[in-house]
Order: structure tokens, then C-alpha cells, then sequence
């Protein structure tokens, strides 16, 4: 297997994705600001990963601070947590564990060098339970998957978009392990083609049949009965069960309903967004336009050609099949069972 993102010796360490799959580098971020500027730049990305990621921002912004007075460490800290916020606004994973360590130093009574360590355990504990979370998705998204079945997925909900073995790839991970002899199509996933430099790296190491297509060809490939179901992660879940991921998973959605195919969602419980009612609530991340003009830095389009590159889509809650999570798959209508799924969390 690989790492996505690690802690060693102090340094955040990740495997940057823009160079995959041409080239494996792991780089050694010594700085809260370069792991903000990772996150922007896309050399980790996947909402779980991000979340990870932001989450040892603030551990290493936090062990970087020489201040010795409480009071003005925990200002700097918040200043450190308001800078990763801002680096991309969709996944809610990243703001959920951000939130989680900002609880951390909110609570905390001690000196400086105690927080510094509760905040490095607190990253360690999330990267762990994302690990945890995702195998357990693995295992439950794994029963709807019958034996020989295509699965159509888009973008890169892997081990690299997460801490480790990933929500839709978990699930394709599970499955093709219970030997029930599946296959994946994979979408590549323009502009920036984390299917195609991604996914079938992810799926090729590990041995697992996959087929690449360009994102225009699903609705022929379902026309032709070469698809059985489609499993995609996610960025933001709202509580009517509304679904942000990657731009195109809309137009796939939309397909797999018009040819009766079943649409999956696979994602922790920390991407459902209690906050938010539906899902044109949120915010999606306008990328730069030469995303979109250019295929890995080569220009495409005509020098000065217009574009648009909206990030993320959104997905209404009545083409989502199920939400497979970590505890258990959610069927519509979501409103109910989401909310119910809070409120059981709650009375533990
Ligand atoms: O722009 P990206 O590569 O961060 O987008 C990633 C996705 O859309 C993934 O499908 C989503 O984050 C789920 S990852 C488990």
C-alpha cells in the first residue's frame, strides 16, 4: 500500500497527487502555510484527506509557536485554524475536523507544550478513525454488491482522497476481496482526471479489473447493459441527503436513473452537514480556468478562450439510491433516516 498523509518527527509528510501517476513523491511540509498551500493546490485532496490534512495543519502550526502564554497561543492557534478554513470550501470533512481541534483547545487548561501534544494525538486519533471508518463502510457497501457486477465510479474516493482505503473504492476494495469477481469502470474525470491518474493507479496496484472511459461515455456504456451500479464518495451530504462531489457526478446520477441503474453514495457520518438543510446551501469551489483550457499544463483551448470550472456538483437526494456509511447504509427518504442517525449518535 502507500500513505497519504502522515506525521514524522514533527513534519507533516504526503504524497503529492498532482505528480501521480507518473511519479510517487512524498513531501516533508514544515509549516502550517505549506500545508494550506497542499490543500489549494490539490496535493491532497479527497474531502476525508483534507480533513486529515487540516486537522495536522494546526498540530504542526501549534508544535512551530514559541509563545509561552496561553492566552496568546490559543489566539495564534485560532489564527492557524481561520487560515486552513480558507483554503477550499466544499468538503465539510475539513471543517468538521478543524472544529474538532479547535474543541481541543477550547478545553484545554495546561501549559503550551501540553496542547502542543493533545493536538498531535487529537490529528493521530482522526487519521486513525478515518482508517477505521472506511473499512467499515468497506464492509457494509460490500452486500450490495453482487457477484460479477460493473461498478461505475468517478473521480478519486480511494485511499488517497482519505487517511486509507477509501468510501466508494473501500467498498470496491471489500467486494473484490470477498472474491465476488467485480469490475470498475472508471470515469476520468476531467479537468483535473483524478479517475484516470488516480483511481487506476489505486485499482491497478492492487489488481483489481478496471476499464477507463472518457466522462462522456457512461450513458452508452449503460445504454449497452455494461454498467450495474455506480458508487461515488462524497464532499458535503445535507440532511434532506442532497450530495456534493466531484463536477459530472450529477450527469451520472441523472443516467443511472434513466437506465433504472442503482446510484450509490459512500461516505462517513462526518460528511453529512447537520447544518445544512439542502444541498443548494453549499458553497461550491470555483477552480481556476486554466484548469479547464489546459490537460496537465498543455493549452487545449485557443490562447484566451473563456472558461468555467466549477469544482463540485450537486446531486438532489431523489436520484441517490443509498448512503452507505460507516454505521450502515441509509435509505431514502433521507430526511428521516439521517435525522434518526443523529439522534441515536446522541443518545449513546
Ligand atoms: O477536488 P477533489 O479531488 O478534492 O474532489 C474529490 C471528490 O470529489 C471525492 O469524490 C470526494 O472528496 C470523496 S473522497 C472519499
Amino acid at each position: 500500500m502507500f500513505t497519504t498523509v502522515d506525521w514524522r518527527e514533527n513534519t507533516v509528510v504526503m504524497l503529492d497527487q498532482t505528480l501521480l501517476p507518473r511519479r510517487v513523491v512524498y513531501r516533508r511540509l514544515r509549516s502550517w502555510q505549506a500545508v494550506a498551500d497542499a490543500i489549494k493546490r490539490l496535493i491532497i485532496r479527497g474531502a476525508p484527506a483534507i480533513g486529515v490534512a487540516g486537522a495536522m495543519g494546526v498540530a504542526l502550526g501549534a508544535v512551530r509557536l514559541k509563545r509561552k502564554d496561553p492566552d496568546g497561543f490559543k489566539r495564534e492557534l485560532k489564527k492557524i485554524i481561520r487560515g486552513l478554513a480558507r483554503t477550499r470550501p466544499t468538503a465539510v470533512n475539513l471543517f468538521w475536523a478543524l472544529e474538532r481541534m479547535e474543541r481541543i483547545i477550547d478545553g484545554h487548561t495546561g501549559s503550551t507544550d501540553s496542547l502542543k501534544e493533545r493536538l498531535v494525538e487529537e490529528a493521530l486519533k482522526i487519521k486513525k478513525e478515518d482508517i477505521e471508518i472506511n473499512q467499515r463502510i468497506g464492509s457494509y457497501g460490500a452486500r450490495l454488491i453482487k457477484k460479477n457486477f460493473t461498478i461505475l465510479t468517478h473521480c478519486n474516493a480511494g485511499g488517497l482522497a482519505t487517511a486509507g482505503y477509501g468510501t466508494a473504492l473501500g467498498v470496491i476494495r471489500r467486494a473484490h476481496r470477498e472474491g465476488k469477481n467485480i469490475r470498475v469502470i472508471v470515469d476520468e474525470t476531467r479537468p483535473v482526471l483524478q479517475g484516470a491518474r488516480l483511481t487506476m493507479w489505486e485499482l491497478m496496484k492492487e489488481g483489481i479489473p478496471a476499464t477507463l472511459i472518457t466522462d462522456n461515455m457512461a450513458g452508452h456504456m449503460m445504454q449497452k447493459g455494461m454498467v450495474d451500479c455506480v458508487i461515488v464518495g462524497a464532499d458535503r451530504i445535507a440532511v434532506n441527503g442532497d450530495v456534493a462531489n466531484k463536477i459530472g457526478t450529477y450527469t451520472l446520477a441523472t443516467l443511472a436513473r434513466a437506465h433504472r441503474l442503482p446510484f450509490y453514495v459512500a461516505a462517513p457520518t462526518s460528511t453529512i452537514d447537520i447544518n445544512i438543510s439542502s444541498g443548494q446551501e453549499i458553497p461550491i469551489e470555483e477552480r481556476p480556468p486554466a484548469e479547464v483550457t489546459h490537460i496537465q499544463g498543455v493549452r487545449i483551448a485557443p490562447k484566451g478562450a473563456e472558461a468555467k470550472n466549477p469544482a463540485f456538483d450537486v446531486t438532489p437526494a431523489r436520484l441517490v439510491t443509498a448512503i452507505i456509511t460507516e454505521r450502515g447504509v441509509l435509505r431514502p427518504p433521507f430526511k428521516k433516516t439521517i435525522r434518526e442517525l443523529f439522534r441515536e449518535a446522541r443518545n449513546r
